[in-house]
C-alpha cells in the first residue's frame, strides 16, 4: 500500500475521495498530520490554488501529495463565483452557515436572470517530488431557484447536474460520485497514477 497525502480538512471530500481511491493507496489527511486548518487559497485561478496547496504540503512532509480546488462557474455571472466559491458571500461562522450565505447570495444574483447554466470545475494538482501534474473534471448543470435536499455540502442543494432531475444534495454519495466534477478529475488522476 502506498501513502498519499490529500490536502484538505473537509471531511466530505475525504469520504468522497477515499471511496474512489481503491485499496492500493492509503489516503492520509491533514487531520492525521495534525493540521486542522485549511491551507490558504489566495490564488487567482483554481490551478494556482491547487498547486500552491500541494507544494505547501510537499515541502513539509516530503511524500506524494495532491490537492484539489473547485469552483462553481455560473455562465451569466461571467464564471463567478469561480475561484471565490468558498468565500463568495464573505460570511463568517461554520461551514454550514457560510454555505447557506453563499447560496443566498447566488440565488439573489441570479434572481433577474433566466439563464441558470453553471458548471462545477475541479482541478487536482499532484506532486511526487520530481514533477507537477494537473488534472481537470467538469460537470455541467443548472442552478435551482431554491435549495433542495439535505445531503452533500457547499452549493449541492442548488446544483442539478445535466441529465438529472435531482440536486446533488438529493443524491447518495455513490450517485454524486458517478457524476461529479471531483470524481471526474480524480478519475483522470487515478488513470495517471495507475499507468
Ligand atoms: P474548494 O476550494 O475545493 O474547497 O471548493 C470551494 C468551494 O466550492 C467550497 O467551499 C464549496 O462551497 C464549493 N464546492 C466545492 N466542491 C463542491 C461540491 O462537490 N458540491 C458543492 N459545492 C462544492
Amino acid at each position: 500500500m502506498k501513502d498519499i497525502l490529500f490536502a484538505t480538512a473537509n471531511a466530505h471530500k475525504i469520504l468522497e475521495i477515499a471511496s474512489l481511491l481503491g485499496p492500493e493507496y492509503r489516503l492520509k489527511s491533514l487531520a492525521e498530520l495534525g493540521i486542522k486548518e485549511d491551507i490558504p487559497e489566495d490564488g487567482d485561478t483554481l490551478e494556482e490554488n491547487a498547486l500552491a496547496k500541494a507544494r505547501f504540503l510537499f515541502e513539509r512532509f516530503g511524500i506524494p501529495c495532491f490537492a484539489d480546488d473547485t469552483g462553481l462557474e455560473v455562465a451569466v455571472l461571467g464564471g463567478a463565483p469561480g475561484v471565490r466559491s468558498a468565500r463568495y458571500a464573505e460570511a463568517s461562522g461554520d461551514m454550514m452557515a457560510r454555505s447557506a450565505a453563499n447560496i443566498r447570495k447566488l440565488l439573489e444574483a441570479l434572481s433577474r436572470h433566466t439563464d441558470r447554466n453553471a458548471r462545477f470545475r475541479t482541478v487536482i494538482a499532484y506532486l511526487d517530488g520530481e514533477k507537477e501534474w494537473l488534472f481537470e473534471g467538469i460537470v455541467n448543470g443548472t442552478i435551482l431557484e431554491e435549495p433542495t435536499g439535505s445531503g452533500g455540502f457547499g452549493y449541492d442543494p442548488v446544483f442539478v447536474p445535466q441529465g438529472s432531475a435531482r440536486s446533488f444534495a438529493e443524491m447518495s454519495l455513490e450517485e454524486k460520485n458517478a457524476l461529479s466534477h471531483r470524481a471526474r478529475a480524480l478519475k483522470q488522476f487515478l488513470a495517471f497514477l495507475h499507468s
